[in-house]
């Protein structure tokens, strides 16, 4: 595979990602732009044509998205979440948020239900969806969390019934159940989550090695894996796979 280098202006950089449909990897910005692009631009002579290594999934990490005044460029495959920002917890900044998506990737089949226990911003609940989730529903006992839920999933085009409720007030039994509280939280409500999980719960929200113990004890059950990021602990428990 080959990969062409250009230079241009910031201008005519600009006004050329507007009018280019593929992705750009930006190398250099000073005054002016070094670039590089995997397929030859008719309109442009490159700087120089470099052999690169065809590792597709390394190929497709440099490209990062380029922000154009209120415009944010992305290559096809990322897929923009939208959250307003508001009151509610879970913008995707927090490792907590972070842990819990990586999961839903990993775990989420397409078809699944999923109850998001906490939904805040609801965007848990929007992921799932974008996961290809059946029926996702989210619940929070803030009244704000469950409006920006509202509004968020339709922001993205996606149906999440979000409700202000509590765990104990859901009868239903869901595929997933993700929740990303507190360990002073899962004290009072996780024996009213637990038999909600149909197949796979994601619990996050745990800090230290302290939460994550404690958690163990509340659960009594051994753990099917455990992701982490800077002391922040989420546990996952598969029901049909447990060591
Ligand atoms: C840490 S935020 C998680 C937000 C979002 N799910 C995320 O992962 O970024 C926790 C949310 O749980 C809600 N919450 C706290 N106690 C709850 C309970 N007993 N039942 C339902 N939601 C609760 C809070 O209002 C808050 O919005």
């Amino acid at each position: 595979m080959k990969r062409y280098i250009y230079k241009l202006s910031k201008e005519d950089f600009y006004e050329f990602l507007i009018r280019y449909p593929f992705g750009v990897e930006v190398l250099k910005r000073n005054g002016e732009i070094l670039f590089a692009t995997y397929e030859p631009v008719e309109e442009l002579y490159p700087l120089k044509v470099e052999e690169i290594s065809t590792d597709w999934q390394n190929w497709k990490e440099k490209f990062k998205p380029v922000e154009v005044d209120d415009f944010v460029i992305l290559p096809p495959w990322k897929k923009p979440v939208f959250i307003k920002p508001g009151m509610a917890f879970g913008t995707g900044l927090h490792p907590t948020t972070r842990l819990c998506i990586n999961a839903l990737k990993r775990y989420l089949k397409e078809g699944w239900s999923v109850l998001d226990v906490g939904t805040g911003s609801g965007i848990l609940a929007i992921i799932s969806k974008l996961l290809g989730a059946s029926k996702v529903v989210g619940i929070d006992i803030s009244e704000e969390a469950v409006r920006e839920c509202r509004e968020n999933a339709e922001l993205n085009g996606v149906y999440v019934e979000c409700i202000k409720a509590e765990p104990k007030e859901i009868t239903e039994q869901f595929d997933i159940v993700v929740a990303n509280l507190e360990i002073k939280i899962f004290e009072k409500v996780l024996k009213d989550i637990f038999p909600k999980i149909g197949k796979v719960g994601i619990f996050s929200g745990l800090y230290k090695e302290e939460d994550l113990k404690r958690f163990s004890e509340l659960l009594g059950k051994p753990f099917t894996e455990v992701y982490e990021e800077k002391d922040w602990f989420c546990v996952i428990l598969d029901m049909n796979n447990t060591r």
